[in-house]
């Protein structure tokens, strides 16, 4: 496939959501099969079914076993926003505990000295001296032994994904993606055409089995091996090595994202892939947007030596690098020693609430059943059997509660309904109250706006 190809894709993907988001493909519709539309566009079968495969990574359709693909019943753009106040979105740390005194004393000391190179264009791979403490920082808390000249940083994890997909996949090629898994990790890889292979993704993590039988030749693995998204599962050893030998022997990349591994609450923290990694295979995906804030938009990757060059060439075009001011002050902030004794803080406040939000589930939520959640911001609680998912998350967002569906997560059709929350935010002297409003919104989910119990769709969020 080449670029007039991908364009071709891109112009069906926005046709078709332009489509659903004007209300003239209601959520519900079923697609017409791609073989049908590629003849009536006058396309190849593959640029319709690669734009069908974006529109359900990014949560516009889902794709039902045996039956078709359906227009989404909560359109990601057309999704209510939560009320303002809203509290339980999923993964976000707390912005009351950002460690404003200290970053602003940081601030004012670069700002101060402005030394000359931070008003120029800045290193295209981060400033060496925030690379430098990146390096240390995983020394210290993964045991992750990385060169700063391997690490390049990013706005986020995001850009990482976005790169890596960029330089190592064609339009057309198979990625595994986990299922369920990372909403906005699918979207990028989708983005660059890939077909989105969704292996399953159990209690412990992707099932590298499934995915070497569902596609063997992937060129490249999304994976999360310290803590699956939304569920929560670690990779155990034998599939670690399981993934990398697959790897090796398939010439795939493996994107690990570490994401959240900074935030254990039950077993050993598991050190990560790359420290595993022989053959040069693993880009490594860090990220400050859960240490600190996701409004930073910093985050890094550790890019094995031969894949460097391109990445340092792509970020390049992309953007000339990160913002040297807010690298320089992070810099500063990791130089005073002031991340550790933060993360430590959060940890202990996170907790906290993670404890007061289960107990207060188990205690006013007694329709709620949460899931072991070993790390991470967020808990998933399974509904009652018979309950509306799509219904739940509109009536708790309109009361201010921003859960997600957990069918969102899934690329194809979730077995389950449930839904996801984060406890970050949520101050653990709130937590009854909170749980209490969840089950009336439930309660009220279950009945129906007029009183009555909701029709039992198909539909999953
Ligand atoms: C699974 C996962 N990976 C990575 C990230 C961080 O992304 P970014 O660094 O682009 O903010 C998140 C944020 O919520 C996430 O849930």
């Amino acid at each position: 496939m080449n670029g007039s190809d991908q364009s071709r894709q891109h112009a069906v993907f926005d046709r078709l959501r332009q489509a659903m988001l004007s209300g003239a493909m209601p959520p519900q519709t079923r697609l017409p099969p791609s073989r049908v539309l590629a003849e009536e566009l006058g396309l190849s079968r593959q640029t319709v079914v690669l734009a069908y495969e974006r529109l359900a990574a990014e949560g516009y359709v889902r794709a039902r076993h045996g039956s078709g693909t359906f227009v989404a019943a909560d359109l990601p753009d057309a999704a209510p926003p939560a009320a303002p106040g809203s509290i339980l979105a999923a993964g976000i740390p707390a912005p009351e505990l950002f460690p404003a005194a200290a970053w602003a004393r940081c601030a004012a000391r670069v700002l101060r000295r402005l030394p000359a190179g931070l008003t120029q264009y800045p290193d295209p791979q981060g400033l060496p001296e925030l690379r430098q403490e990146i390096a240390r920082h995983l020394a210290a808390t993964r045991g992750l032994l990385a060169d700063p000249a391997c690490i390049l940083v990013t706005a986020g994890t995001q850009q990482a994904l976005r790169l890596a997909a960029e330089l190592l996949l064609d339009p057309g090629d198979d990625a595994w993606v986990e299922d369920p898994g990372y909403i906005a990790g699918r979207g990028a890889l989708a983005a660059a055409g890939a077909r989105l292979v969704g292996v399953p993704s159990d209690a412990e993590g992707l099932d590298v089995a499934a995915g070497i039988r569902l596609a063997p030749a992937a060129r490249l693995a999304l994976v999360a091996p310290s803590h699956a998204t939304p569920l929560g599962g670690a990779l155990p050893i034998g599939r670690r090595l399981a993934l990398l030998d697959w790897a090796g022997r398939a010439g795939a990349a493996i994107l690990e994202d570490d994401c959240d591994s900074e935030f254990r609450w039950q077993g050993k923290p598991l050190p990560p892939l790359a420290s595993l990694d022989r053959t040069g295979r693993v880009i490594y995906c860090g990220t400050f947007s859960k240490t600190l804030a996701p409004a930073l938009r910093l985050g890094f990757a550790v890019v094995p030596p031969p894949l460097l060059g391109a990445f340092l060439r792509a970020r390049t075009l992309a953007d000339r690098g990160p913002p040297a001011l807010t690298q320089a002050v992070l810099a500063a902030f990791m130089h005073q020693g002031s991340l550790a004794p933060h993360i430590r803080r959060m940890r202990t406040e996170y907790a906290r609430r993670r404890a007061a939000l289960l107990d207060a589930l188990g205690r006013h939520a007694p329709s709620l059943t949460p899931l072991p959640a070993p790390g991470g911001l967020h808990l998933v609680v399974r509904l009652p059997q018979g309950s509306d998912e799509q219904a739940a998350v509109q009536i708790c967002r309109a009361r201010g509660l921003a859960v997600a569906p957990l069918g969102a997560y899934h690329l194809g059709e979730a077995s389950w309904q449930g839904l996801v929350i984060g406890f970050a935010g949520l101050p653990a002297a709130l937590a009854g109250e909170t749980a209490r409003r969840l089950q009336t919104a439930l309660d009220r989910a279950r009945r129906g706006p007029g009183g009555r119990v909701p029709r039992q769709s198909s539909r999953r969020g």
